[in-house]
């Protein structure tokens, strides 16, 4: 089950009609701590409409992965013109490449649309490469909005109890410790967490000035217990293959069975299992088989 933004209006709607400048600068503010400044190849998944995507300038290769091609071709319009970026349209679920292809993932804003995390999480751990980074923020559901609510008896689920919660259909909150635990299982090994967002309150947004919120929010990233609504983790992988020296395409397989593909005209072709993927210049199509 995938939550789909085709065609959605997220860009306008969520960033630019409301006022998120403080949640936009304080991710940046903790990317920033996290992101190796450079690097041969990252992705981001669930790159959305590329709102993050000059955060990576330091990267030889940018891919920008997302379910949506319709937010993939905003995003596409905006670093488009850079050779260094790639498109991919793709699910977290059924991931297009080779194992340890990746030198540096980050997904942002996304977790909390998983279903299956421990799926999802195998999936990314597969194509990164021995030593490579990953950048995972979650959605918290020990914060303390949902700790005052839960004790007020305004709302029926514990902040504290270890499970995900699914507050409206395919958004979950998740309990850091519990996706530590998931974390751990398929090999990561967690470095860093950080609180972020604390100030994500209307009446302060409205009061306080923006840089002012911001170097709040820095100081309670370094400071501060894991109860904000946004988490920051810094992971990385010990060992395993490394396979980022591979170039160009050789980097894709058929997200179907994992074999090899060859490129046909407008077509990455699978030999194996017979499917056919469109590509169009810099985008490459994963959704749906031609
Ligand atoms: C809330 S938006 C965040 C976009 C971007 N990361 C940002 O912070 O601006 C969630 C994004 O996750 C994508 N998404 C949801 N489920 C996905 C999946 N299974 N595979 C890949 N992308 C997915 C959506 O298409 C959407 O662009």
């Amino acid at each position: 089950m995938i939550c789909d933004y085709e065609g959605s209006d997220y860009k306008q709607r969520f960033w630019q009609n409301a006022d998120r400048a403080y949640e936009d600068a304080v991710e940046r503010v903790a990317i920033a701590k996290f992101l190796p400044p450079k690097g041969r190849r990252i992705i981001e998944i669930g790159a959305g409409f590329g709102r993050l995507g000059e955060m990576y300038r330091g990267y030889d290769e940018i891919i920008l992965l997302d379910y949506s091609r319709s937010l993939l071709e905003q995003a596409r319009e905006m670093w488009g013109h850079d050779p260094r970026f790639k498109f991919v349209a793709a699910s977290v679920y059924e991931l297009p490449f080779a194992q340890g292809v990746i030198n540096t993932a980050l997904m942002i804003r996304v977790m909390h649309h998983m279903a299956d995390v421990p799926a999802a999480l195998k999936q990314i751990r597969y194509m990164l490469a021995a030593g490579s980074t990953f950048i995972l923020e979650f959605a918290n559901k020990r914060n303390l909005k949902a700790m005052a609510r839960y004790a007020l008896r305004k709302q029926d689920w514990s902040p504290f109890a270890p499970e995900p919660v699914e507050f409206v259909k395919l958004n979950f909150d998740f309990h850091p410790q519990w996706m530590a635990e998931q974390l751990a299982e398929v090999g990561f090994v967690t470095e860093q967490r950080i609180p972020v967002s604390y100030l994500r309150v209307g009446a302060l947004k409205r009061t306080l000035p923006l840089e002012t919120m911001v170097s709040i929010d820095k100081t309670l990233q370094s400071v501060a217990p894991l109860y904000a609504p946004s988490v920051f983790t810094l992971n990385h992988v010990k060992g395993g293959v490394d396979a980022s020296h591979l170039v160009g395409e050789t980097i894709f397989r058929s997200p179907k069975s994992g074999a090899a593909l060859r490129r046909e005209g407008n077509f990455l072709v699978c030999d194996a299992d017979g499917t056919r993927w469109r590509v169009d210049g810099n985008f490459y199509d994963f959704k749906d088989a031609a």
